[in-house]
């Protein structure tokens, strides 16, 4: 309880000023961008990636906390789940390219349900965003769908560096990340450790089950999440 509390306090009292210097920067590289030298803006631009990951962490933090004091409430509508896929690897395909991997959908076309929209596109980015990461680059990904005893089933399956048991263990908690420094994997560090306990809390109420599979280490992994169908 003392933890959350503080989480919320701390991170209200972080996004103030980072309100400022990420607005301060937005408009110096929006409207003063002729006046400013190539240095200059690229200094800029380092400020701003700086500012969104520490944005991107706050929010985290501030969802997490919320989830875990049970004071996220889902806002159910009926919507197409195989819409929302799309629309997400859509959307991270830059990423991938940039990595050179292959992304695959191979879902059904129209898998209808009540489900919280932004919620469940925050689930499926990121369980992509972590295979994209967690995978070197060439490798492939791929999304499968299933429907099974009234729930569709979604899988992201990718070739890269696995889960050994003992990691399979940890992940799903909070700030279950794992450290990758200096292992020799051409693979993406930075990360809050909050991604798939916010999924993880996200598919409970919804009433479904996330899980992961994967043979250990570099054998790659399949996450997969469940969603009533109503
Ligand atoms: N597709 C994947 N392949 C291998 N490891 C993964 C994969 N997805 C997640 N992990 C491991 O699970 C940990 C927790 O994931 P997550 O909660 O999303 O945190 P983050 O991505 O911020 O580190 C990661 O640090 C990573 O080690
Ligand atoms: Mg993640």
């Amino acid at each position: 309880k003392l933890k959350t509390d503080l989480f919320s306090r701390t991170s209200h009292e972080l996004k103030t000023p980072l309100i400022s210097i990420k607005g301060f920067t937005e408009l110096l590289l929006n409207l003063h961008y002729q006046k400013l030298d190539k240095e200059i803006v690229s200094i800029l631009e380092e400020i701003q990636k700086g500012s969104k990951r520490l944005e991107d962490y706050i929010n985290a933090i501030v969802e997490s906390s919320k989830l875990e004091q049970g004071l996220l409430k889902l806002n159910l509508a009926e919507e197409n789940l195989s819409f929302l896929i799309n629309y997400c690897v859509r959307q991270l395909e830059g990423a991938a390219e940039l990595r050179k991997q292959k992304v695959i959908v191979n879902v059904e076309k129209d898998m209808i349900t009540k489900l919280d929209k932004e919620r469940v596109y925050e689930i499926i980015s990121n369980l992509l965003i972590n295979a994209i990461k967690y995978t070197p680059v060439g490798g492939q990904i791929t999304i499968n769908s299933s429907e099974e005893d009234g729930f569709y089933i979604i899988s992201i399956k990718d070739n890269g560096i696995g889960l050994t048991k003992e990691e399979k263990n940890q992940i799903f908690k909070q700030f279950g990340k794992i450290e990758r420094y200096g292992q020799g994997w051409d693979v993406g560090i930075e990360g809050t450790g909050l991604g798939l306990y916010i999924c993880k809390e996200i598919v409970d109420l919804h009433g479904g089950e996330i899980w992961v599979e994967s043979d250990g280490r570099n054998m790659g992994c399949t996450f997969s999440f469940s969603i009533p169908i109503k």
